[in-house]
């Protein structure tokens, strides 16, 4: 299995991935349509890790080149969302069961959010591969854990005291929520989504097309309020990369088998 399979990494954020690429051993690089793959191995897998740029165009382009030019098997999506659901604060993870693009609006040709041509609302997400990894996710939010990866300072800073993980509905679309309004709006129109962010259910009907399986995992970084863009650029800095790391390297320790 280990020979054949090869894993896509994409990340959402530059900072991301650059903490990402110090896990790849013979490492080396290509740069395709202003984006830089990585390609090498992680726990002897093949792996390829890129920054997506923003947006369902970004995404939807590079998950295409890399199953194009890099016949990856399988991709995993790592960034970071708003939290829709009242239930979710800054610091918890998101993974994803189905994406929905919720810009996507053809009425009256077809039903709101239909994806044209596919019939299809939502994406969903490889159920068994997903599950594979909530252990090392729910493992790595522990406190015991928390505390050597990050400075008190910084978890206290986003009031992040426990983090949970969550598995639930995504929402993307090309806009940034920053009004309490735009949330509500979405929260009520879909009641089941956890969270909002561009690139996911992008990256999810390419995948879908290809038929290749797909996981879509999500920090918290904002409230998708008016502080969101305050919030968001902070978190990524001080956060985000840091449990991106952590979580992509707990991953493939249960894929090869050597649990942390
Ligand atoms: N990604 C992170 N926070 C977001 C927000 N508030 N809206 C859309 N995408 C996001």
């Amino acid at each position: 299995m280990i020979g054949l399979r090869k894993i896509g990494i994409i990340g959402a954020m530059p900072e991301e991935i650059n903490a990402v690429i110090k896990l790849l051993t013979n490492r080396s690089e290509e740069t395709i349509g202003k984006r830089t793959y990585y390609s090498g191995f992680i726990d002897g897998i093949a792996t390829v890790v890129v920054f997506s740029r923003w947006g369902k165009v970004a995404a939807a382009t590079t998950v295409t080149t890399l199953i194009q030019q890099y016949g990856i098997t399988e991709l995993i999506f790592t960034g970071v969302a708003g939290a829709i659901n009242p239930l979710l604060n800054i610091g918890d993870v998101v993974l994803g069961d189905r994406l929905i693009q919720h810009d996507m609006d053809a009425r009256p040709l077809m039903e709101q959010y239909e994806i044209p041509l596919l019939g299809k609302i939502f994406f969903e997400t490889d159920k068994k591969q997903s599950e594979e990894i909530a252990i090392s996710i729910t493992e790595m939010l522990e406190s015991k854990n928390m505390i050597p990866i990050f400075t008190k300072e910084a978890l206290d800073n986003f009031n992040i005291k426990a983090p949970k993980l969550y598995g639930g509905d995504i929402a993307s679309g090309d806009q940034f929520f920053s009004d309490n309004n735009q949330k509500e709006n979405l929260h009520s129109k879909l009641p089941s989504v956890l969270c909002v962010e561009m690139e996911g259910a992008a990256a999810a009907q390419v995948c879908f097309e290809y038929g290749i399986p797909f996981r879509i995992v999500r920090i918290i970084s904002d409230v998708a309020n008016e502080n969101s863009h305050l919030d968001f650029p902070l978190f990524i800095k001080d956060i985000a990369s840091k449990y991106t790391f952590e979580i992509i390297r707990r991953m493939y320790s249960v894929f090869s088998g050597q649990r942390l």
